[in-house]
């Protein structure tokens, strides 16, 4: 699979099968996360993939957002201290956060290629996701995401049309 062809075909994964993930595929996913750029290379970024069942279970109740029952859920954070330590108050502001959004269309692209299904998940309730896994203070939790092998087709949702969102050198009307 080309680059290109993951991108064409991502979709967000709503239902998985309960088949568990191999933990050296985990590795190479949050390898490809690794490698994301960051800004001013600052990778204030660590991985947590949750893969205890009890755990996903518990995590998976205070995120409404999840659906499909994962057998993974990956939790992506920053490392707020090392951030500013390292980085500049914008890192704070926006870009660790865009760091770590990076990084997650990697690993999804990855995931597509090793036949994993994944879904990036905003909605959770900070506080109990940092209770369950035992965060530290100075984490910064920037996203979810399920992860597992596909049940079903997933929807092929809206989207835009490119004459409607394509400018080139200054904004013009639609045409
Ligand atoms: C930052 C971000 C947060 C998202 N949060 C959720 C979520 O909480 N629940 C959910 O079901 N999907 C979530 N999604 C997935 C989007 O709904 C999905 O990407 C969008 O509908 C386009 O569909 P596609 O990913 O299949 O192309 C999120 C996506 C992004 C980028």
């Amino acid at each position: 699979m080309n680059v290109t062809e993951a991108i064409q075909s991502r979709r967000s994964i709503r239902k998985f099968k309960d088949t568990p993930v191999p933990e050296d595929l985990l590795r190479r996913l949050a390898d490809a996360g690794r490698l994301a750029p960051s800004a001013s290379n600052l990778q204030a970024w660590h991985f947590i993939f949750v893969t205890d069942p009890k755990l996903v279970a518990k995590v998976d109740l205070f995120s409404p957002g999840l659906s499909g029952h994962p057998p993974v859920i990956l939790v992506i954070c920053s490392d707020m201290e090392y951030a500013l330590e390292h980085g500049s108050r914008n890192s704070e502001i926006y870009g660790c956060m865009m760091d770590a959004s990076m990084a997650a269309e990697n690993i999804m692209l990855s995931a597509l290629e090793e036949g994993l299904g994944t879904c990036a998940i905003k909605s959770y309730t900070d506080a109990a996701i940092r209770k369950l896994l035992r965060l530290p203070n100075t984490y910064r939790i920037e996203m979810l995401m399920s992860i597992g092998y596909p049940e079903g087709a997933p929807r092929d949702p809206r989207r835009i049309r490119l004459e409607q969102i394509i400018h080139f050198n200054q904004w013009e009307e639609e045409k």
